[in-house]
């Protein structure tokens, strides 16, 4: 496996590029002791790769221990081929302006079978072939559904998996390939703890979607948990993400200069382990509606 220089906390870049107050983002992403900053050629139709370069420009370079990773996206067509992975890959190099990136992604391969990626002249074999030549220091598997990832971990290709909304406080469904992972020495990223915001915000979809009626009841059993304990929810679920012995590194989503202000005070928030035992106490937590 090839090692990877991680923070415990990556700000999540997604929505970078499609809201308001883009150009301020970006510039606090990069200069952020927080942690490093994940990206992707397709966020925002290419806007988060693109905000995040003219950022890194405006300050003459990458600052000193910044980290950015990215991830290789199928083009507008479907297609997702070695081809496709090194057009990405370059599209991502020029939009940051960096000539090397420490992590790229196979990022949601939904338009291609596992074999057409693993096979001659697929997309792995170009993330392969770049990471030999040095442009990327090591490659990632970066979702598809729980079976994909699992599928993709098995072949002890990747230096990587990041996973999202599928390892929280209130869904476990990445258990099992995050354990694998760790047994063949991958790094493991887990992205999304708030399940894409209701953990933090209040939203009502979980993993962007809305949620069954029996995991909408957990949810709610946990939230009365939480004000039982006097914990904020937001802390919690990023604690139980930092702590989890699984987990390198936790990507919270990031959409505001105001987000990424109130990330510490979430940090360092207090969560005792007496909320997390009355979590567990209450089983396993029934499926999310993620695949
Ligand atoms: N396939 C993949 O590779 C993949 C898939 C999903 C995600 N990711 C990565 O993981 C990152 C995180 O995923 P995500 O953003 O979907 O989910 P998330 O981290 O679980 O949730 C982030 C959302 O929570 C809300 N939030 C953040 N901080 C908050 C705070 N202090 N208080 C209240 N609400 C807060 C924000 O929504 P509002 O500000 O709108 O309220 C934000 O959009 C993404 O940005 C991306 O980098 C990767």
């Amino acid at each position: 496996m090839h090692a990877i220089p991680l923070t415990p906390i990556l700000l999540g870049a997604s929505s970078l590029g499609s809201r308001d107050g883009a150009d301020e983002l970006a510039d606090a992403l990069i200069h952020s002791p927080l942690g490093g900053v994940d990206t992707s050629n397709a966020y925002a139709g290419g806007r988060s790769e693109a905000r995040l370069g003219e950022a890194i420009r405006r300050a003459g370079g990458l600052p000193a221990g910044t980290l950015v990773y990215s991830k290789a996206d199928a083009d507008e067509s479907g297609r997702f081929d070695g081809d496709r992975v090194r057009r990405s890959l370059d599209e991502s190099l020029t939009r940051l302006g960096v000539d090397r990136l420490p992590l790229y992604h196979l990022h949601d391969p939904y338009t291609i079978t596992h074999d057409e990626a693993m096979g001659r002249g697929g997309a792995v074999e170009a993330l392969i072939r770049a990471r030999d030549d040095g442009v990327i220091g090591a490659i990632g598997i970066a979702s598809g559904t729980m079976a994909q990832v699992h599928g993709y971990v098995q072949t002890g290709a990747f230096d990587a998996v990041l996973s999202h909304n599928r390892y929280t406080l209130v869904d476990r469904s990445a258990h099992a390939t995050f354990a694998l992972a760790r047994e063949l020495g991958m790094t493991v990223i887990n992205a999304a703890p708030f399940g894409g915001g209701t953990l933090a915000n209040g939203s009502g979809n979980y993993g962007y979607r809305e949620m069954p009626a029996d995991f909408a009841a957990h949810l709610q059993r946990v939230r009365a948990l939480a004000d039982e304990h006097g914990v904020d929810l937001a802390a919690a679920a990023l604690h139980f993400s930092l702590t989890s012995p699984l987990v390198d590194a936790t990507v919270v989503g990031i959409t505001s200069t105001a987000r990424l202000a109130a990330l510490d005070g979430l940090v360092t928030a207090d969560v005792p382990a007496e909320f997390f035992a009355a979590v567990d106490a209450l089983g396993a937590p029934p499926p999310s509606g993620t695949d």
